[in-house]
């Protein structure tokens, strides 16, 4: 009997979604299956067009199966072993990342959050006591405009654990969903890192998320322009000091050479964050798990934050625009019309 290739949905086929689907793809060590909501009629009919610095150029491609939703997915090609979430984490949007992928969780499966931000495995593990959860950071560079993948970085990802308490044995559990994710998805092109401290990762990656993102969406700058008017002294790196206070303060230490790396990193590429590119096209961003988990943190432990909190308002104005925009929220001026403002806040809760 042939063995039975283990399971991977796919969720989220942004370019990073769409570059793990074809190197699952290649490999064939994996079943794989892809969610592709708005342009599922022409990833059915023509495919993706990719050009990637890691897996070359395919024309026409798709995974083996698609599926319209996570809930299609789980009907027809469930059950499975490993969810694959590369969706934007945007708990302040329409659908939280746990309602997304509900629908085909089951005992069995493992979720793998390849998403940025911090804080983002605590709310997966209250809504899926008994799943494994992995955390992984990807320093893929990765877009997909109208289902032309173009994949600009080496694909490398840092893959660890989340330790879930309530299992027993959960190491052990959680080392073999590691092995295996590691052994269907590695080849000759790519690298993952199996990494004992992912939470540092993420802290380190958080230190660009943090100041270079949000203020190049707040502003609509690049972040060579950015530097050119003074942020680096004035805005960057008293931000990035904020992120290693408060990692210090969760016992994670990171070096000032890491802060020099991130401010230097696109020195002269007049380059535009995903963030900011996401802001002009009037698309919600995820300021909650880049900033206001952080901060959160920071208050907790009395770790004062003054750059970061300004960061965070004026960043949440800029998706509070874009709510309204969008509909996602609605603004009844005639409520607000004899109401004194502090309390304005509330009012919109309501
Ligand atoms: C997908 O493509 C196939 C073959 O090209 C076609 O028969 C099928 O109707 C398409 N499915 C949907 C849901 O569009
Ligand atoms: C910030 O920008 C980088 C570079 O474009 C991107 O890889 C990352 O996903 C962005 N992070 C957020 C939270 O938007």
């Amino acid at each position: 009997m042939p063995e039975r290739k283990p399971k991977v949905l796919v969720v989220g086929s942004g370019g990073v979604g769409a570059i793990g689907a074809l190197c699952l793809t290649l490999n064939d060590k994996a079943d794989v299956t892809l969610v592709v909501r708005s342009d599922y009629a022409k990833v059915n009919e023509s495919g993706y067009s990719i050009k990637s610095v890691t897996y070359g150029e395919h024309e026409n491609w798709k995974p083996r199966h698609i599926a319209k939703s996570v809930a299609d997915a789980s009907e027809r090609f469930g059950e499975f072993d490993f969810i694959l979430l590369t969706t934007k984490n945007i708990p302040d949007g329409p659908i939280t990342c746990e309602d997304i992928i509900r629908p085909a969780v089951t005992p069995r499966t493992a979720i793998i959050l390849l998403q940025n931000g911090l804080g983002i495995e605590k709310p997966m593990i209250e809504q899926f006591p008994h799943n494994v959860i992995l955390s992984g950071v990807t320093l893929l560079c990765s877009t997909n405009i109208n289902c032309v993948v173009c994949n600009s970085l080496k694909d490398q990802i840092y893959l660890g654990a989340w330790s879930n308490l309530n299992i027993k044995n959960h190491a052990e559990k959680e080392q073999s969903a590691i092995n295996e994710f590691t052994r269907i998805y590695s080849n000759e092109y790519n690298k993952v890192f199996i990494d004992e401290n992912v939470e540092k990762t993420r802290w380190e990656k958080l230190l660009y998320n943090a100041a270079l993102n949000s203020t190049t969406t707040i502003v609509n700058l690049d972040v060579s322009r950015c530097q050119i008017a003074g942020a680096n002294n004035e805005l960057f790196r008293p931000a990035m000091r904020e992120i290693v206070a408060i990692a210090a303060s969760e016992g994670v230490e990171i070096s000032p050479e890491t802060v020099e790396k991130f401010i230097h990193i696109s020195d002269g590429q007049f380059y535009s964050p995903s963030m900011c590119v996401d802001a002009r096209k009037k698309q919600l961003f995820e300021s909650e798990i880049i900033l206001g988990n952080p901060i959160k943190i920071a208050e907790a432990n009395g770790v004062e934050t003054p750059v970061l909190k300004t960061l965070y308002t004026l960043l949440s104005m800029v998706q509070f625009r874009i709510k309204e925009e969008k509909g996602i929220i609605k603004i009844d001026e005639n409520e607000y019309r004899n109401t004194n403002s502090d309390s304005y806040p509330d009012i919109l809760k309501k």
